[in-house]
């Protein structure tokens, strides 16, 4: 039988701080931390974007000094998304072998060999109806979708990079890209699949970003309905099925019932991404005086991983690897 009070005192444990150290179950690391970066074309640009304070455009010269400042912190993994000059029906920037992702991948690993460098695999950024997909009679087309997105990973696995990340959300694009980079000699690169990615009001300050809200419509008919968890597993089975190395939830923090599921469920690691509306809140209310900033994130972060989430794609992620440091060194 389990001993109640007054034989059992739980805070016994909490007495001391290192009592409370020892104890710790859950601990947040700046190695497990993926910092999103947006990459424009254009030279000498570093600007800031409104909806995400603290968060840049930058063009492919000044990536590596931000790379650098980066891994200096211990964050080494960067998800790359781009926002080209251009955009057209067909999403055609997605694989130019010059495209903006592809020069930037490029430019950073030819600074900094050791950043595993993972890209964004999508159209919408790329598109001139800022759907995710190619769109045929007004709604965009799976099959038709597949082979511009494995074309788009190919042309990244070309340009260098370590690791792609499919957000699309059609049916059978793991399996698509897989297939694609085995027979073009990438079958070392890993893919992290944006899995159960819910159509969400959290994805705001991003398409402000990136401009690439839909034209006309919404996701709701390839992003999932954030009513469904059972259907968020059913998804992230697929792409298991189909050769995805990690998989993810999309946001974290409403669907951390759907990273605690998927992480007893499956064995595969899984990442969170901490959408840009959930950065844009909390950078909101600290700068109002609401809260505490580095205690929220820090708690924030360390939330997603309690759950169950081995990797947090953050926008947070260098100054929470900078505070992770401060906190050592106390
Ligand atoms: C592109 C993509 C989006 C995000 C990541 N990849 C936007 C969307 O699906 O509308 C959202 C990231 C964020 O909000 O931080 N498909
Ligand atoms: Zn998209």
């Amino acid at each position: 039988m389990m001993s109640q009070y007054p034989a059992s005192r739980l805070r016994r444990l909490r007495r001391t701080s290192a009592l409370r150290a020892m104890v710790q179950e859950t601990e947040l690391s700046a190695r497990n931390l993926i910092y999103p970066v947006f990459v424009v074309e254009g030279k000498k640009i570093t600007e800031e974007i409104s909806s995400l304070p603290g968060v840049f455009r930058y063009s492919t010269d000044e990536l590596p000094g931000v790379i650098e400042a980066s891994s200096r912190l211990g964050v080494n993994a960067v998800l790359l998304f781009g926002i080209p000059q251009h955009k057209d029906e067909k999403g055609s920037g997605a694989y130019s072998p010059r495209g903006v992702v592809q020069r930037a991948v490029k430019a950073i690993k030819k600074e900094n060999p050791g950043m595993i460098v993972i890209t964004d695999v999508c159209l919408c950024e790329y598109t001139s109806h800022g759907h995710c997909g190619i769109v045929v009679d007004g709604a965009v087309d799976n099959d038709k979708t597949l082979p511009v997105l494995a074309g788009a990973a190919l042309s990244h696995a070309e340009a260098g990079a370590d690791m792609v990340a499919p957000s699309d959300m059609m049916d059978g694009r793991v399996g698509f890209i897989r297939k694609a980079l085995d027979e073009a000699g990438f079958s070392h690169i890993p893919i992290m699949a944006y899995s159960a990615k819910f159509a969400s009001s959290m994805y705001g300050p991003f398409r402000e970003a990136a401009a690439c809200a839909p034209q006309f419509g919404d996701r709701r008919g390839y992003q999932m309905n954030y009513t469904n968890g059972r259907e968020a597993l059913l998804e992230i089975e697929e792409d298991i099925k189909e050769g995805a190395d990690i998989v993810m939830v999309k946001p974290a923090l409403p669907y951390l019932d759907i990273i605690s599921e998927a992480r007893r469920s499956f064995r595969h690691p899984l990442a969170a991404f901490n959408v840009s509306g959930e950065y844009a809140m909390v950078k909101a209310a600290a700068k109002m005086g609401w809260i505490n900033e580095k205690a929220a994130v820090l708690e924030i972060l360390t939330a997603i991983k309690r759950a169950g989430a081995d990797l947090v794609i953050t926008y947070h992620a260098r100054e929470a690897a900078c505070w992770l440091e401060e906190e050592k060194g106390l």
